[in-house]
């Protein structure tokens, strides 16, 4: 990986910062994304001593506001001539219904909305950086998702484990449709799952209702390192060069969910992002379009 830039988002801790030491152990440059200058930058001081690797730079956002994921992208543009990886990573669990500063609901908003409106602001440089790669981090709840198109915010009726199944089905289904728009440009895009993993994750929901599921399986989960594999192998392996449109997991293809090989609801799910986050959802692939 020596040479190449990687932006891991949610590289402060969990899997992320896991697959931040991985990839810079390799040699890679690697930006790290988080909410908090201070926390962001401690990390980065343990990824570069753990990995021996000073090349480790910080970009601060919260990642759940499109104009924070608008500003970053920017900052990411200005300080990245090239970016040769991609790994969407940030995601969150939340037992009850909140909104974000765009009204939107938080699940949806960060896991799903947040890494297309990234990729779709990087993308440009992304080709222009081929072959380059975006890996977005699912899960195994992905198989469990329903894309519902008529209340996609939990309006009507919420429950945060069917918030987070559509969100990480809705990560699949963006990674294949990514993979059709991208189509010859030498860009590939892949989803994975990372393993039950003992991190952080859920640990902001006020609830804690996932604690004592969390706390039973602990014993069980793969370390950090462990559940980054996948997302490393991915980000890095020559074995999987113009792999493409794919699901993994333990850094094997898996079948995903019966619905995410379904071109018009891809299409759809589409449409409706761009629209959420107010960019152009037009079917042209991406590399005859201008960018915008
Ligand atoms: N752990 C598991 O068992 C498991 C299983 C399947 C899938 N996954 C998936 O794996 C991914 C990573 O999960 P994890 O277990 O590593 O979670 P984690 O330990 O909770 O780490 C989450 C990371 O995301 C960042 N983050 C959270 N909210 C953010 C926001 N609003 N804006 C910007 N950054 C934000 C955090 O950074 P700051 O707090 O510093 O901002 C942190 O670096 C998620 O997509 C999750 O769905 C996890």
């Amino acid at each position: 990986m020596a040479g190449k830039t990687v932006l891991i988002t949610g590289g402060t801790g969990g899997i992320g910062k896991a697959a931040a030491i991985g990839l810079a152990s390799m040699g890679a440059r690697v930006g790290i994304t988080g909410r908090d200058q201070a926390r962001a930058e401690r990390a980065a001081t343990d990824i570069e001593a753990e990995s021996g690797n000073p090349a480790v730079d910080v970009f601060v956002a919260d990642l759940s506001s499109q104009a924070e994921v608008r500003r970053m992208a920017g900052e990411v543009l200005a300080a990245y001539p090239r970016l040769d990886v991609l790994v969407n990573n940030v995601g969150g669990f939340w037992a009850h219904r909140h909104t974000t500063v765009d009204g939107l609901e938080h699940t949806f908003a960060l896991n799903h909305l947040a890494p297309f409106l990234l990729t779709s602001l990087l993308l440009e440089r992304l080709t222009d950086s081929a072959p380059a790669r975006v890996v977005t981090v699912s899960s195994g709840a992905q198989s469990m998702g329903k894309i519902d198109f008529d209340d996609l915010m939990g309006e009507q009726d919420y429950s945060g484990q069917r918030a987070y199944n559509q969100s990480k089905l809705a990560n699949v289904m963006f990674t294949y449709e990514l993979a059709r728009r991208l189509e010859g440009t030498g860009v590939t895009a892949t989803a994975l799952h990372p393993g039950m993993t003992n991190t952080a994750f859920s640990a902001e929901d006020p609830s804690r209702s996932m604690a004592p599921i969390v706390f039973a399986a602990r014993p069980f989960m793969k370390s950090p390192k462990k559940g980054a594999g996948t997302a490393v192998y991915l980000a890095s392996s020559p074995k999987v060069e113009g792999v493409t449109g794919r699901y993994f997991a333990n850094r094997k293809t898996k079948k995903s969910h019966d619905a995410s090989y379904d071109a018009m609801t891809t299409g759809r799910l589409w449409q409706v992002s761009a629209d959420l986050v107010g960019i152009p959802g037009d079917p042209t692939p991406i590399r005859t379009r201008a960018s915008f």
